[in-house]
């Protein structure tokens, strides 16, 4: 298992300057107000360990996507006023990243106090991970721990180059969490194992598709992305959503799962919007209405959709069928919306399953959001987070780590071992893995 803050004592950190990397890179408003600051809470149990053992804690992070020039709009000082504001203690914020001034501010730092460097993107040699770049950052400090989990999928100078100058190099206590629930969590899970995968496209998410085929016990494919299993499969799909090159990767997702014995679960019925207006026009939706306009919707059997309409959410059916499906398992992850959750009229779908999560966990079962649009959904329906058992605060990452990918920001930690859990990719369905021994004896 990858090395720990917590292996980490009082002794290894008192008076030590201490480089964290975190990820809190959070949406604001056109004020530059922060409008969900949910991954700079996800931090603190960090920070705060590092100011009780009094280190002297260097935070960096980037916000947006600067492409390497200073840019008054994506300062971090917002972000330094509000985790100031939750830590009841002032935070130090600093104008640049490297330099003589940043480092004469950190040289009159006391133990305890927490400074944050301003934006990393806004230096070239942060995304190129340049060695020079990186080996300038790492000279700021002596320990370097990686709580970025949202960042991992990257290999920048800061959550990954750095590591060639700053030992022990370990994970904090963010980063470990999200390991274990998206890793070991769901290599060995409570089963039935239920995967909820949604979203536009299957070419987005094909590789974890692939591999939770592979380890769930019913894997349910909804929105966008289930029309092309659903013409793979020979249906009528009127003017839905399809991607016409993906329809053989549909079938050998079809295959896999008969191979592993998974239940691949499509939406029986679909809420259905005209494709066409009155000139025979083509309508976009997200161009022609408002999220809050009432939509013209209908029910149909989602393999009979006629051609001048499209499929724009699960049906009543199906809505139930998903919540059973749900409520029958111990664990489940869910990713991607199964409807166009962000119109009023197209919500149904996505919160009976958002829903049917929040029963489950009620009961005692293990529910994991895997980032994103799922995350966005359970905010426009008011749920908490807390309601659930793990909301990962990564969207890429978490999707990269549950395909089984390494992530770069992970793999250079001390103690990383590819073979354990700190690899989501590490197990198959027990009972195949035992038809596998079998066949092999
Ligand atoms: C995210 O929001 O997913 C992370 O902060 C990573 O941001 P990026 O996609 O700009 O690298």
């Amino acid at each position: 298992m990858v090395k720990s803050i917590k292996d980490l004592n009082k002794k290894d950190l008192e008076g030590k300057k201490v480089l964290v990397r975190v990820d809190f890179n959070v949406p604001q408003d056109s004020d530059l107000n922060i409008t969900d600051d949910s991954r700079i809470v996800a931090a603190i149990p960090t920070i705060k360990y590092l100011i009780e053992n009094q280190a002297k804690v260097i935070l960096v992070s980037h916000l947006g996507r600067p492409k390497g020039k200073f840019n008054e709009k994506m300062r971090l000082k917002p972000i330094a006023k509000r985790l100031s504001e939750i830590l009841h203690q002032e935070v130090l914020a600093l104008d640049e990243a490297i330099g003589d001034k940043v480092k004469t501010a950190i040289a009159q730092m006391k133990n305890g106090q927490v400074a944050l460097l301003e934006n990393i993107r806004f230096y070239p040699g942060e995304e190129t991970n340049d060695a020079e770049f990186a080996k300038e950052l790492a000279s700021l400090a002596e320990l370097y721990v990686n709580d970025a989990f949202g960042t991992a999928h990257r290999a920048h100078a800061s959550t990954e180059g750095v590591t060639a100058y700053l030992s022990p190099a370990v994970a904090g206590f963010l980063m470990i969490k999200e390991v274990e629930m998206l890793g070991s969590k769901l290599n060995e899970p409570e089963r039935p194992f239920t995967a909820i995968i949604g979203g536009s496209k299957v070419s987005s998410k094909i590789a974890v598709l692939k591999n939770l085929v592979q380890k769930v016990d019913t894997l349910i494919v909804g929105g966008g992305m289930a029309f092309t299993f659903i013409k793979a499969q020979g249906g009528q799909i009127g003017k839905s959503i399809c991607e016409n090159d993906q329809l053989d990767t549909a079938r050998e997702i079809i295959n896999l799962a008969d191979q592993f014995d998974t239940a691949l679960i499509l939406p029986d019925d679909t809420i259905i919007t005209p494709a066409v207006n009155a000139n025979g026009e083509a309508i976009n939706i997200f161009d022609s209405y408002k999220t809050t306009d009432k939509l013209e919707t209908s029910v149909c059997a989602s393999n009979q959709i006629s051609d001048k309409f499209q499929g724009m959410d699960i049906g009543p059916v199906t809505r139930e069928k998903y919540a059973k499906l749900i409520s029958q398992s111990k664990t489940v992850i869910w990713n991607g919306p199964v409807g166009v959750f962000e119109f009023d009229s197209l919500e149904e779908g996505t919160k009976a399953v958002a829903n049917a999560l929040v029963e489950l966990t009620k009961k005692g079962g293990t529910t994991i959001i895997g980032g994103g649009d799922s995350v966005a959904a359970l905010e426009k329906f008011g749920i908490a987070k807390e309601k659930l058992t793990h909301v990962s605060t990564g969207g890429g990452a978490s999707l990269e780590f549950l395909e089984g990918q390494v992530l770069p920001g992970l793999a250079c930690l001390d103690g990383y071992d590819a073979d354990s859990s700190d690899n989501a990719n590490s197990s198959l369905k027990k009972s195949f893995a035992e038809e596998l021994k079998k066949v092999s004896i």
